[in-house]
């Protein structure tokens, strides 16, 4: 199976996990939203999360779950991402925003609800011993010691005068999209009882690679395929690893960093080729 062939398995499973799980919502506006939020997507982070735990031959049975967990969380990040009061943008998955569709009282709800979802999807999927340790694992990388804190110094560092340091930038992106995609490789091997090291270093230069490339794309992308905004970021004076080193450089750290990736996954040897291929969409995409 290509690589995109196997992303598609794995997005077309974690929507149909998440459809069943909003169907006993009800049909209120708000739960109407939460399905709209959740839908679509590359899906990524679940698809690190049913591949790593495939590194160690759990069924998709057993990770799917856990994938549309953290793509519940991931949604409700971007919902609130979107709002006026953050990043202000329309579109989204190529259809407009939440708080367009709806109002912002709905996306700021759609969001807490989201992330609620997050974790009773979480407690729901899994039994027995890595189920305590996921759960404090995804609220710690979620929150104010991962991508709430990243979001923060993103928004902040709209308005402050000194531009950040290349440390600075890497941390903010560590936090901001890193911590969702470290945990979501984490998690594959916690399901596996598995050492999580490898995975773990494989996923923190893919998160800072992932990041790049998004700012890369917001620079040089197509709007039509990546099905948001673009050309957005410098004029709201965000902090990116292009601002600070230009396309050229921030294309050679994002290789630099795919490179990484690769190489901690030697402990898997051919086992973990879609792994070796996610690294290499992660700066090849368009969307
Ligand atoms: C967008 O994430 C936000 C970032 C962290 C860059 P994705 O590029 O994974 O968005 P979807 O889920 O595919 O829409
Ligand atoms: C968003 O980063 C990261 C999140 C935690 C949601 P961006 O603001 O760059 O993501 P896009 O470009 O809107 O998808
Ligand atoms: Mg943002
Ligand atoms: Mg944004
Ligand atoms: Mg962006």
């Amino acid at each position: 199976m290509s690589f995109s062939e196997g992303l598609a398995v794995s997005a077309d499973a974690i929507q149909t996990y998440l459809d069943e799980a909003l169907r006993d919502f009800g049909n209120s506006d708000l739960v109407q939203a939460m399905r709209y939020a959740v839908s679509g997507g590359k899906r990524m982070r679940g698809y690190l999360v049913i591949e790593s735990a495939a590194l160690f031959d759990v069924p998709m049975e057993r990770s799917v779950p856990v994938a549309a967990s953290i793509e519940a969380m991931h949604a409700y990040s971007l919902v609130h991402d979107d709002l006026p009061c953050m990043d202000d943008d329309d579109l989204r998955r190529g259809h407009p925003t939440v708080h367009v569709k709806w109002d912002e009282a709905t996306a700021v709800l759609v969001g807490d609800a989201l992330q609620s979802l997050s974790f009773e999807l979480l407690t729901r999927g899994i039994v027995g011993e890595p189920r305590l340790e996921l759960v404090a694992s995804l609220a710690k990388a979620s929150g104010a010691k991962g991508m709430v804190m990243g979001q923060a110094q993103d928004i902040a560092a709209e308005t402050t005068l000194q531009p950040l340091t290349l440390n600075q930038i890497t941390s903010l992106q560590d936090l901001k999209t890193g911590a969702l995609i470290e945990w979501s490789c984490v998690a594959g091997a916690r399901l596996g009882g598995a050492d999580p090291e490898p995975l773990r270093q494989y996923a923190r230069a893919l998160g800072l690679a992932f990041q790049i490339a998004d700012d890369i794309l917001d620079v040089e992308g197509d709007a039509d395929l990546a099905g948001k905004r673009l050309n957005k970021d410098a004029d709201a004076g965000k902090a990116t690893f292009v601002s600070l080193l230009g396309l050229t450089g921030a294309k050679a750290r994002a290789s630099e960093l795919v490179a990484e990736a690769e190489a901690a996954l030697a402990p898997y040897g051919a086992k973990a080729d879609c792994l070796r291929d996610a690294a290499r969409f992660v700066i090849s995409r368009q969307m």
